[in-house]
């Protein structure tokens, strides 16, 4: 079986790397830094297949300079970053990372929904600057989290498994979804589906989990934050654009809203100037599914999808199952 010239974007982790190199010669990105655009190019022109993080675009461009590329096995769920028509046209297949992460993600949007509610990062930061004068009854008070109303938008695998945590908190829940969860879910969620419109001026914590569309731009804009509660939080792990950014930091400055909790950010790496000089707002750098065993795991997806193609046989998790053809 001849061996396939593959580019993985990343070291990895150890136990993706045996399933590579078990089937592939493999050239691994070794830097701490992410791989600019000249060098991803570069490296990636001779090979058949790649490896990629959601930091690199697979697009027009990059599908010229690597035309024996088949394959892009993506280590993320999401695939915004690449451009699966183009793909689709030139026969390469593209796989993303579903499921293994819904746990790893729901907890850390939960982390988000404490830490705003609760001023974590204000307490943390009170404690460390050595000027904490010591115990008062006002002090650093936030909002209970307990018996609020929780709003999910997108209620695919992360936003539910997001609403089964909220039991524990005795709290109600809305979602709002284009389809409409079985019964039996709703009951077991104690989820009700409502319009959006409704769940922005009930929810006292709205966590966002839509995937990034072009109908999903921006789906949290002024006028949607201004029909939100003054007391409610806004949560956003699923990706930057899906939140207007500069909407949210006027909203957050006013008082419009509470807080917010934000681990994605509109221009990664860079984060909103004015977002970063509130203290009403959680600011985490896109870490939501980072989990050592989580990451595992997307990784060796993202393996397995590869070596499954040139193996011949469908990769679990293909995108685009045109591409086969
Ligand atoms: C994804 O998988 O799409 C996340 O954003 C990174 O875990």
């Amino acid at each position: 079986m001849s061996r396939p010239s593959i580019l993985a974007t990343h070291p990895l982790f150890p136990e993706a790397r045996t399933l590579l190199d078990a089937r592939c010669d493999v050239e691994y990105w070794q830097k701490p830094e992410r791989p600019s655009r000249a060098d991803f190019l570069r490296m990636v022109a001779p090979k058949d297949g790649v490896v990629c993080l959601l930091t690199e675009k697979i697009d027009k461009e990059m599908l010229a300079a690597a035309p024996k590329v088949r394959i892009a096995a993506n280590v993320a769920v999401g695939y915004d970053n690449v451009s699966v028509p183009d793909c689709t046209s030139r026969k390469v297949v593209v796989t993303n990372t579903p499921g293994v992460l819904d746990e790893t993600t729901a907890d850390f949007a939960w982390t988000l929904i404490m830490c705003t509610a609760r001023r974590v990062g204000e307490g943390e930061a009170l404690c460390r600057s050595g000027s904490w004068a010591g115990w008062n009854l006002d002090q650093l008070c936030g909002g209970d989290v307990w018996g609020k109303t929780l709003g999910v938008i997108g209620f695919g695998r992360i936003g539910r498994a997001v609403a089964r945590r909220s039991r524990g908190f005795g709290m109600k829940v809305l979602y709002t979804d284009a389809i409409r969860a079985p019964e039996t879910l709703e009951k077991e969620l104690g989820a009700k589906h409502v319009e959006m419109e409704v769940l922005l001026s009930t929810s006292d914590f709205i966590s966002v989990h839509v995937p990034m569309m072009a109908g999903t731009h921006h789906l949290i804009n002024a006028d949607r934050l201004r029909k939100m509660k003054r007391t409610a939080y806004l949560i956003n792990t699923a990706r930057g654009p899906v939140v207007d950014n500069e909407a949210l930091y006027q909203a957050l400055k006013a008082g419009t809203i509470a807080g917010a909790g934000i681990d994605v950010h509109e221009q990664e790496p860079k984060i909103h100037p004015g977002l970063n000089t509130l203290k009403n707002v959680v600011l985490t750098p896109h870490i939501a599914s980072a989990s050592i065993e989580t990451r595992t795991k997307m990784a060796c997806m993202a393996a397995e999808n590869l070596i499954a193609f040139f193996d011949g046989q469908r990769p679990p998790n293909v995108v685009n199952p045109e591409a086969l053809g």
